[in-house]
C-alpha cells in the first residue's frame, strides 16, 4: 500500500506528492493463550527484533497486527478471514500448531496471500498441500525427527516406545522418526497418543511405557504439555531405567528451567538450540538477551528469521501480496542456525538438525550439542511448486 503524503494540511490538495515510503501491514496470526501461549509470544519477541535489526533502514513502516489463535483451527480461521478480507494484510506470519496450518491451507492458496510460516511443522504444506503462497521459515515435523530414528539406533537403542499429542504434529512427528528407525532395524514396542491440550495426568500411559519391555521412550510435547510431561516422567522415577529422547520442543531452552532437574539427560533433536556456535548466532543471543534478559529459543530464531526474510523481500522490490510471495521463495541467508535457504520444490526450508542434551550449566540448564545431522530437503511428497523467475 502506497502513503500518500499530501503536500501541507489545508490546502485544496486535489494532488499529492510521490509516495515516500511503503507500508507493509503484517498479520501475526500466533497463540497468546492456551498451552502454546508461551510460544506464540516468543516468536513475537523474535519477530519484531528480526524486524528492528534487518527492517530500519528499508524505509518502510512495518504494521504488525496480532491475533490470537490459540491452538484451535476454527478460531484460527476466522482471524486469518479477518486479516486477510477486512484488514487486507499484505503478509500473514505466525501459526504454531500444525492443526491449525492445515486448517488456513486452502484460505490462504485461494486468496493468494503469502503466509510466513514461524513455527508449525504440517508436513503436508510443505508436502502433498503445498502451495507457492505458503513458505516455511521454521522446521517440517519430519525434518526434525526423521534423523532421529536414524541416529538414535545408531546409538545402539533397539526398542522404543512412543508418546505424543493427538493431532497433526504428534501423529507426523512420530510417524517420521517410526518409519527411519525401523528402516535402520529398531522396533516400536508401543505407541499411544494422548488428548491434546486436556491431559493433565501421564501416568496411565508412563504406566503402559514402563511395562512395555522398551529400552527408551521417544516423544514430542511442546509448551505447557511438555512442562508436565518431563516433570511426571522423572516423578514416575523412569528416567534411570528408560531414557527419555525426543523431538526438542520437548526441552526448549523457553521452558527447561521450568521443567528444572527433571529435564537433565533427556537427548533431543532441534534445528535451532542457543549454544549454535557461529557469528550470526552470537548476534543474535546478544541482541535477544539485551531485549528480554533470557536466551533465545528455537521460537524465537523463527520468528526473528521470518522477520529478516520479509525484510529482504522488501529489499528486492516486493511491495505488495504478489510481489512479496515470489520474492519470499527466493530468500537465502547466513542465519543464527547457520545457512538457510528455501527449497525451490516445495517451499520448505533446508537447514541442519542438531542433537542436544540437557545439562546442568553455569546459569542453569544448557543444551550440549552431541551431534549435528547434515541438512536435507525433505521429499517433496507430490509437491511439485513451478520454478521461481529471478
Ligand atoms: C506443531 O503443531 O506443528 C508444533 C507445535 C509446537 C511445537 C512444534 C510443533
Amino acid at each position: 500500500m502506497k502513503r500518500i503524503v499530501m503536500a501541507a494540511a489545508g490546502l485544496a490538495t486535489s494532488f499529492a506528492l510521490p509516495a515516500l515510503a511503503e507500508d507493509i501491514k503484517v498479520g501475526l496470526m500466533l497463540p497468546y493463550s492456551g498451552t502454546y501461549a508461551s510460544l506464540g509470544n516468543d516468536i513475537e519477541a523474535g519477530f519484531r527484533l528480526g524486524l528492528d535489526t534487518y527492517g530500519a533502514d528499508t524505509g518502510v513502516t512495518f504494521d504488525i497486527l496480532t491475533e490470537d489463535t490459540e491452538a484451535k483451527p476454527p478460531v484460527a480461521l476466522g482471524k486469518a478471514k479477518k486479516l486477510i478480507l477486512q484488514d487486507r494484510v499484505d503478509v500473514l506470519s505466525g501459526i504454531v500448531s500444525s492443526g491449525v496450518l492445515g486448517a488456513m491451507r486452502d484460505l490462504i492458496h485461494g486468496s493468494e496471500v503469502p503466509l510466513i510460516v514461524a513455527n508449525a511443522g504440517n508436513d503436508e504444506a510443505t508436502g502433498e498441500a503445498c502451495s507457492p503462497w505458503i513458505t516455511r521459515l521454521s522446521f517440517s515435523n519430519g525434518q526434525v525427527n526423521r534423523p532421529m530414528g536414524t541416529w538414535l539406533h545408531e546409538q545402539g537403542v533397539g526398542k522404543v516406545y512412543t508418546l505424543a499429542p493427538d493431532y497433526a504434529a504428534g501423529r507426523q512427528m512420530i510417524d517420521a522418526f517410526t518409519a527411519s528407525f525401523t528402516d535402520a532395524g529398531g522396533e516400536i514396542v508401543g505407541q499411544q497418543f494422548t488428548p491434546f491440550g486436556k491431559t493433565q495426568d501421564f501416568g496411565p500411559y508412563l504406566a503402559k511405557a514402563q511395562a512395555s519391555g522398551a529400552d527408551a521412550v521417544y516423544v514430542f510435547y511442546a509448551g505447557g504439555e511438555a512442562i508436565s510431561f518431563v516433570k511426571q516422567y522423572d516423578s514416575f522415577g523412569l528416567k534411570a531405567d528408560l531414557p527419555l529422547y525426543g523431538a526438542g520442543f520437548l526441552t526448549s531452552p523457553l521452558y527447561v528451567n521450568a521443567e528444572g532437574p527433571a529435564a537433565e539427560g533427556v537427548i533431543a533433536a532441534l534445528h535451532y538450540v542457543p549454544t549454535i556456535e557461529n557469528d550470526a548466532n552470537a548476534a543474535f543471543t546478544t541482541a535477544f538477551m539485551a531485549e528480554t534478559g533470557r536466551l533465545p529459543s528455537e521460537y524465537s530464531v523463527q520468528g526473528y528469521d521470518a522477520a529478516r526474510a520479509l525484510v529482504e523481500a522488501v529489499k528486492s522490490g516486493a511491495t505488495d501480496r504478489a510481489s512479496l510471495g515470489a520474492a519470499l521463495r527466493k530468500v537465502s541467508f547466513d542465519g543464527p542456525r547457520g545457512k538457510l535457504s528455501i527449497d525451490p520444490v516445495t517451499n520448505n526450508l533446508i537447514q541442519p538438525i542438531y542433537v542436544y542434551e540437557t545439562v546442568a550449566g553455569d546459569d542453569g540448564l544448557t543444551q550440549k550439542v552431541l551431534a549435528t545431522l547434515p541438512a536435507s530437503a525433505d521429499p517433496a511428497n507430490g509437491c511439485e511448486l513451478a520454478p521461481v523467475s529471478n
